[in-house]
């Protein structure tokens, strides 16, 4: 089983109004949560990216922790404070240029021994488009096109030097082999040629993370990926997504190991079952206050619910799709489906307004005593609807101190996760193999 650790972000998974949440933006922060993930041997350490605060009807919505830092920056940080956990940072393809990112990624791959990943998204919105853009916003398809053509680039820019083309011989005074990194990328989305700066790097490429739900994104991920962190959390949704996305892989001459699915889940635990699920209601009542269950109301229903009562009914009215009431967050595909089914489930079980958006939250929860949570988390890994789990906590930054000290024990003693690291660099943990420069086709 693979496991890492979600740096809380900005979403009301996060529960910053609780009297033991640190600060987002502190180093002390990243260090506290990346030390218990380095003791627990996960394999990586994962932040995910903003690059437009949202907004709800007009202003930065501020129920949910707001602004954090630049994610590769960080991870050079921790980068130095930790020695085997991988560090995996979230960057658009949309708004990069593939030799800038490609030079970043290599450099932290470098700094941190073989231990960068990069989780390419590719944004959801011309909002957050508008802080970047030179003209007009892509579109869905064409973000993919441009997201893969970057992946295929960078990792022509990465394999531009082999691993013996630093000859460093004091001797004779050369340096370099002759002509290390020249490439030359002519391609719809890209047109380059030059040298790439930096040397190959411990994992030869640094890891790729995709994060999109789309058959669009789904292809993208069976061509250019080696993880997925998919939303797919519960055992039904998990084995069907795995069997999907593992189905696409033979299409491009790859084997179902070779791309490994995490989905984002939470854990609560406590010392019986019953325990934990009293603490997971609680928690729950604390992430979807009044006011948030109305705003994530509003991002269903695209119309202002500022004068609903969260503990009444549903609204009546049928959702407005791309009304621009909530900006910057990823919305639902189908809304008027997704409001039928909210209704339909409120009918049944008697729910208001804030009970249904409770229940309705996505992320699949592992709740109870060590015990229960070690069974259920394997139980998903055996019955072929997950590889691990990106462990996403509530609080800031211990919010994972009960898995590494309580969970990661028992997963240890029944066999189904590692005692130690097995090597140094995060392809190692994930148990994928080094590229070697022929295998990608460079020169
Ligand atoms: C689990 C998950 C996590 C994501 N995390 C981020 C993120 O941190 N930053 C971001 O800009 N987009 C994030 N995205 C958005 C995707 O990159 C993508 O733009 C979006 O899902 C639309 O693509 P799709 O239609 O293929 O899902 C995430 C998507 C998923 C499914």
């Amino acid at each position: 089983m693979h496991l890492a650790a979600h740096f809380p972000g900005v979403n009301n998974t996060t529960v910053w109004a609780d009297p033991r949440s640190a600060s987002q933006i502190d180093f002390a922060s990243f260090r506290a949560l990346a030390e218990t993930a380095e003791r627990g041997t996960f394999d990586f350490f994962f932040l995910a990216e903003g690059l437009r605060l949202r907004e709800v009807k007009g202003l930065i919505h501020d129920l949910d922790v707001v602004g954090r830092p630049e994610s590769i920056t960080v991870l050079s940080a921790l980068a130095g404070v930790t020695t085997h956990l991988g560090l995996a940072a979230t960057v658009n393809a949309t708004f990069n240029e593939p030799y800038e990112l490609a030079r970043r990624f290599a450099s932290l791959d470098h700094l941190s021994g073989g231990r960068a990943a990069w989780n390419v998204v590719t944004s959801s919105d011309a909002f957050t488009g508008e802080n970047f853009r030179r003209g007009g916003y892509l579109d869905h398809a064409d973000r993919y096109r441009r997201a893969q053509e970057f992946v295929s680039t960078s990792r022509e820019l990465w394999d531009s030097w082999t691993d013996g083309d630093v000859i460093a011989d004091q001797r004779t005074g050369h340096f370099s082999r002759a002509g290390a990194g020249s490439f030359a990328h002519h391609g719809p989305q890209f047109d380059i040629t030059g040298a790439f700066g930096i040397p190959r790097s411990p994992q030869g490429q640094p890891v790729v993370i995709q994060a999109g739900d789309s058959a669009e994104g789904r292809d993208f991920a069976a061509a250019a990926a080696d993880v997925i962190f998919t939303r797919h959390g519960t055992l039904e949704a998990g084995q069907a997504f795995y069997a999907d996305v593992k189905g696409r892989l033979a299409a491009h001459g790859r084997t179902p190991d070779s791309l490994k699915i995490m989905p984002g889940v939470t854990v609560v635990v406590a010392d019986t079952d019953a325990e934990a699920e009293e603490k997971a209601a609680f928690i729950r009542s604390q992430q979807v206050s009044g006011a948030t269950a109305i705003a994530l109301s509003e991002l269903l229903w695209g119309i202002d619910l500022t004068d609903r009562d969260p503990d009444g009914p549903l609204p009546d009215e049928d959702p407005v799709v791309g009304s621009g009431v909530v900006r910057g967050r990823v919305g639902f595909t189908d809304p008027v489906a997704t409001a039928a089914q909210w209704r339909a489930a409120a009918a049944e079980n008697g729910w208001s307004l804030r009970e249904t958006v409770v229940a309705q939250q996505g992320r699949q929860s592992f709740i109870g005593s060590p015990e229960t949570v070690a069974t259920q988390l394997d139980e998903f890994v055996q019955a072929d609807a997950a590889d691990g789990y990106i462990l996403v906590p509530h609080l800031t930054p211990g919010g994972l101190d009960d898995v590494v000290d309580r969970v990661v024990p028992i997963l240890r003693e029944r066999g189904v996760f590692r005692t130690e690291y097995p090597g140094t660099t995060l392809r190692d943990h994930l148990g994928l193999d080094r590229p070697s420069v022929s295998a990608s086709g460079a020169a």
